[in-house]
């Protein structure tokens, strides 16, 4: 499935937010969590982001039950954040994308993604490229940015991820990529971006993980998650 069909979810539901599910711990409980929070968050969420923390709790298995429960509606993105050789990252996406995930998360740096995008579009699926990390220690993206940026448009990747507590990243990627390459902007909320602020400066979508999966109301913080940005969006 291309991003365009995020986007088509995105217009339908009037939502940018993708759930970051890393629930992390007991097998019965990750998986029991994983089901209510989808179950409860179909009007909200358009796509939800699986990574080490719930594949290392619930299993290989567990995950494939998940996303063949929900593949209807929401669209699923795999976070292994890759960074092999070619022939290997290839393989890997394959697997991924059997497994039922939509997109699959790369790095850039080691710039071995030349025949990932083309073959991924074979399979129907997205290739979205590491561009920028949130955390304060981020310093060789920083340094590199203009050579990943460079890299992620000429390999022609469907999207890219910048962290939201960055947003002169963001606007600076927004400028130099071609519009239909889509900016994912994680660190919202408890990494300390509020909601709705990255796609002011250019953000396609946002993934929330703690703010929703800890708080003692889910549904409650990605509703206003949701409405924040659907603020931002209309004072643009
Ligand atoms: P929280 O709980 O902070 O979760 O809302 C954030 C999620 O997003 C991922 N993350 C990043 N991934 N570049 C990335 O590629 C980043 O800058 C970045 N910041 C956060 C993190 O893995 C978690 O799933």
């Amino acid at each position: 499935m291309s991003l365009a069909n995020l986007m088509s979810k995105a217009e339908e539901k009037g939502s940018r937010l993708i759930l970051a599910l890393d629930l992390l711990g007991p097998k019965d409980y990750c998986s029991s969590r994983a089901v209510y929070l989808l179950s409860i968050l179909r009007d909200y969420v358009i796509g939800v982001k699986i990574g080490h923390p719930l594949t290392l709790s619930i299993g290989i298995k567990g995950v494939l039950d998940i996303i063949k429960q929900y593949s209807s509606e929401y669209f699923f993105i795999a976070d292994f954040k890759l960074a092999d050789v070619p022939h290997i990252m290839k393989a890997t996406v394959k697997v991924l994308v059997d497994m039922g995930f939509n997109a699959v998360i790369t790095h850039l740096f080691p710039m071995s993604i030349d025949e990932l995008v083309p073959f991924s579009h074979g399979l129907n699926a997205s290739i979205i490229g590491v561009l920028m990390m949130s955390h304060k220690g981020a310093i060789l993206f920083e340094k590199n940015l203009s050579v990943l940026l460079d890299y992620a448009r000429g390999v022609g990747v469907d999207g890219v991820v910048v962290g939201a507590t960055k947003p002169m990243y963001i606007k600076l990627a927004r400028e130099r990529l071609n519009r239909d390459q889509l900016i994912f902007a994680p660190g919202v909320i408890r990494q300390g971006a509020t909601a709705g602020e990255a796609l002011k400066f250019g953000a396609d979508f946002e993934i929330v993980g703690r703010a929703i999966y800890e708080a003692s109301d889910p549904l409650l913080s990605a509703r206003r998650i949701v409405e924040s940005e659907r603020e931002a969006l209309h004072d643009q």
